[in-house]
């Protein structure tokens, strides 16, 4: 949103004080909505492949409606705030994968020896540790009113691990070449 002029944000649904029921069902848009936007990303990759270019189009644009639909959602439930505290709302979230969900989920794809399963939880798993340190870190600095350093950020694009600064000749986790990261410069 942040190159959206000002008139635009104005116009868009606001924060407001919510009846626990209300909060309920935007919580469960808003995965909805955000799922259906990430969903429709990855079908159009799929109708690039498949030589249809024009029904790509069509899923990235209305990918990009159910962004909108997911961040009013988010905004109405007053899910946007300062940095300090949307990093302490992320470190939460990796904290929750990291101690109770994906655990909890290993065990039971282990127990129904799923391995694919298990092998997907574990590269999550692993990445959430560092978000959450990063996390960590970057809220410490918000804090105090500073950015952190001006490094980049860089992303194994087979199992999501995510290296601050410079990267390892292989990933620490799937073993990929360092040709296999994506970096945010
Ligand atoms: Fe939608
Ligand atoms: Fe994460
Ligand atoms: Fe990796």
């Amino acid at each position: 949103m942040g190159d959206m002029p000002d008139v635009y944000e104005q116009k868009l649904p606001k924060p407001e004080k919510l009846n626990a029921m209300t909060d309920e069902s935007l919580h469960a848009a808003f995965a909805g909505e955000s799922q259906a936007a990430e969903k429709y990303l990855v079908f159009s990759a799929a109708a690039e492949d498949e030589g249809l270019p024009h029904i790509a189009r069509l899923f990235r644009a209305i990918s990009f409606a159910e962004t909108r639909h997911a961040r009013n959602h988010l905004r109405v439930m007053g899910g946007i705030n300062k940095t300090a505290d949307n990093l302490l709302v992320a470190f939460q979230g990796e904290s929750f994968e990291i101690d109770e969900m994906y655990p909890a989920y290993q065990e039971i794809a282990r127990s129904q020896k799923n391995q694919q399963a298990f092998r997907s939880m574990t590269y999550s798993l692993k990445a959430e540790r560092d978000h959450k340190r990063m996390y960590a870190e970057a809220r410490e600095a918000a804090l105090r009113g500073k950015d952190i350093a001006d490094q980049p950020v860089s992303v194994c694009l087979i199992c999501g691990h995510t290296v601050i600064g410079d990267l390892p000749d292989n990933c620490p986790v799937c073993a990929a070449a360092k040709e296999y990261y994506r970096t945010f410069e």
